[in-house]
């Protein structure tokens, strides 16, 4: 059995001295590099890969960059430091100190709201297994892999939650989340847009925009949460996070400007010359936007009610708030009533995940505008939009409805006959996986994709990121 040393594993949890701790996770370590081995990233466990490691949560040094093989990643447990005198700052405990244990009515409510969280980050690296033999250049390759074993952290980090505070049930738990897997029939991963498939890059920089962003605003809720533990965790947590919604929108940006290139050629035809048109590029995005909208849970919620009444999960930054209990506020939305649309009025503290998502769609519209930027820029006539959040929905009130990605309610029959001009097709699937050929030379890229604006950490963009000789 491993013996885990500070060393080994990076942390500001005094692992060396928790015995307790150590002994857990002695038993889940082994567990998790069979996972890593098995279902991390295909063909790459013995290359060197330049990626960084966080070792401090020390805002000016807290990465460490360097080669190295997968399987030897240090994945480490950080939390922020602990603020003095910190209160609960929403729901029902508001203004009391908050909890350094779990409260035991609390126990099974929180539990779920850590699992679920946690599923989500192997289920992510599943998906993206099989990327790593068609990168489209060593920097995109590398950041894969980055993504990929920070996810492995963010698990490692759940499950120091699970050991340290839920006994037992927590090395269950901890057990179950190597045990699912992405899109198997009989034990899938808890929620819907992990268990689809990552097929090809052009998926993957709509999975770190969007799904990876679904990310950011969990966390952040949770960062507020009065246990004082997940809060502390969660907001290390962000700080790699950022980085993989740049590796999402910045890819996506690289597809748009690629594209528009291609369509000030001769003819203008993108497809012809091997590069992702904008209308596919635009379907893709309904397809991941709408599934990551799914990951926010219902509109109107009780869940969402009794997790904030129970101080555990906030709003996204709720300092910027006036008033913390919403015991007497509510929420316009809309709905469908007798076959339209109206608009109503909900208590706010059930309206919480549409509260959320509201955040999260003025977060991705922010993107959008960037890259029809750089289309306007580039002199072309062309606007990538968000879908309405009632279009594609499988979660929520308008689930059982059918709703054009203008937001205007139609017909099952309807939809169904429209579907291909909306989302993804066979052949744009094929097609798009035509354009998935490897390019592992320093410094070039593939056809379809411009390249980055700059290197990582400084360095040039024909840098060997990847050593695969
Ligand atoms: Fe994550
Ligand atoms: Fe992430």
């Amino acid at each position: 059995m491993t013996v885990l040393s500070d060393e080994l594993i990076p942390n500001n949890v005094d692992l060396s001295s928790d015995r307790r701790l150590q002994r857990a996770l002695e038993a889940w370590q082994p567990k998790f590099i069979d996972w890593w081995k098995e279902m991390g990233p295909d063909g790459f466990m013995a290359k060197d890969v330049f990626l960084r490691t966080a070792i401090s949560v020390e805002a000016s040094g807290w990465a460490h960059f360097d080669y190295v093989k997968m399987p030897d990643y240090r994945w480490g447990i950080f939390l922020e430091p602990r603020q003095a005198d910190r209160k609960i700052g929403f729901g029902d405990h508001l203004g009391e100190p908050v909890w350094q244990e779990v409260p035991g009515e609390m126990r099974n409510m929180l539990r779920r709201l850590i699992v679920t969280q946690g599923d989500t980050e192997p289920a992510s690296v599943e998906q993206q297994r099989l990327l790593g033999q068609t990168a489209p250049s060593l920097y995109d390759l590398r950041n894969l892999f980055q993504v990929n074993v920070e996810e492995g952290r963010h698990l490692w980090a759940m499950v120091y939650l699970l050991h340290t505070y839920f006994g037992r049930d927590g090395r269950e738990e901890a057990e179950e989340l190597l045990q699912r897997r992405s899109g198997d029939v009989d034990r899938p991963r808890i929620l819907g847009a992990f268990n689809e498939p990552n097929n090809h890059w052009l998926s993957f920089f709509m999975f770190t925009m969007f799904t990876d962003r679904d990310g950011k605003y969990q966390l952040s809720s949770l960062s507020e949460s009065g246990f004082d533990p997940l809060a502390r965790t969660c907001r290390f947590m962000l700080t790699e996070e950022a980085h993989h919604m740049f590796v999402g929108e910045t890819g996506v940006g690289r597809i748009v400007k690629r594209a528009c290139e291609l369509m000030k050629q001769p003819g203008g035809d993108v497809r012809a010359q091997g590069g992702i048109d904008l209308p596919t590029l635009q379907k893709y995005l309904n397809l991941w936007y709408t599934l990551s909208l799914d990951l926010f849970g219902g509109e109107i919620s009780s869940n969402a009610a009794d997790a904030f009444a129970a101080g555990l999960k906030g709003r996204h930054k709720e300092d910027r708030y006036a008033e913390h209990t919403v015991l007497d506020q509510s929420y316009g939305m809309n709905v469908v009533e007798q076959g339209t649309v109206v608009h109503k009025d909900v208590a706010m503290r059930t309206a919480l995940n549409e509260v959320l998502r509201a955040e999260y769609i003025k977060d991705c519209q922010r993107a959008l505008d960037r890259w029809n930027k750089t289309i306007a820029e580039e002199g072309l006539d062309f606007t990538i939009v968000l879908p309405s959040n009632r279009f594609h929905r499988q979660i929520g009130i308008y689930s059982d409805h059918a709703f054009t990605p203008g937001g205007e309610l139609i017909t099952r029959d309807a939809w169904n006959a429209r579907r291909s001009e909306w989302l993804p097709t066979e052949t744009d699937e094929v097609y798009v996986k035509s354009l998935m050929q490897p390019v592992v030379e320093p410094g070039k890229i593939a056809g379809w994709l411009a390249p980055p604006a700059k290197g990582i950490n400084g360095l040039p963009e024909d840098f060997e990121y990847v050593r695969l000789a």
